[in-house]
């Protein structure tokens, strides 16, 4: 049996300034059936070769998009990217079959810590709730979506913290 092909669309407007996401992409480049994709590095002008990666796409079962919470989001870097590969014919529509049966996986780091994503907290919604959207997206291109890895208040996490969370994200990996 083939072994199971994970894509990661690694998405942040400035990798040199992020401590976590660059922490979390570098721990995982030596897993080998992962692909490392830094999606910011390959197209800085953020004109995407659509063809390049819907085909990136195909070749791979499970896709993770890693990105760091922006404004209870995905930054603009991966909305970009998915408005111009995630194209009628290829992700949905007549024809549009292409990611139907891959899993995907988000992974995400939020400044705000757990407490915060609350129906009483200061940012009044869970996580869970405002990735309503990417849900809606999974469903729409037949992708099954699956459980989001957190890292809540990234920027005060500990050395120790940031270590463990990067441990789990391996494993997930690996699994
Ligand atoms: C433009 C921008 C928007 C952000 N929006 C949010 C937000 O809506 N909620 C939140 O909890 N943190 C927000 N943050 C904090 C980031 O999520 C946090 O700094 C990031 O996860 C740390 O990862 P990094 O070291 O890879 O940049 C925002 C940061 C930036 C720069």
């Amino acid at each position: 049996m083939s072994r199971t092909r994970t894509l990661v669309v690694v998405a942040h407007p400035d990798l040199r300034g992020s401590r976590v996401t660059a922490h979390l992409a570098d721990a995982i480049r030596d897993l080998e059936h992962v692909t490392v994709h830094d999606i910011t590095a390959a197209y800085p002008d953020g004109r995407v070769d659509v063809a390049r990666e819907q085909q990136l796409l195909r070749d791979h079962d499970t896709v993770v998009w890693q990105f760091p919470w922006h404004w209870y989001s995905v930054p603009g870097v991966l909305k970009s990217w998915m408005d111009q590969v995630l194209t009628h014919g290829f992700a949905y529509g007549a024809g549009g079959t292409a990611l139907q049966g891959k899993t995907l996986r988000l992974v995400t780091s939020t400044g705000g810590p757990a407490d915060s994503y609350a129906a009483g907290g200061y940012n009044r919604f869970t996580v869970a709730e405002l990735l309503a959207p990417l849900d809606a997206t999974a469903h729409l291109t037949g992708m099954r979506l699956a459980e989001p890895l957190v890292l809540y208040g990234a920027r005060t996490v500990s050395d120790e913290d940031l270590a463990l969370h990067t441990k789990r994200y391996r494993e997930v990996l690996a699994a």
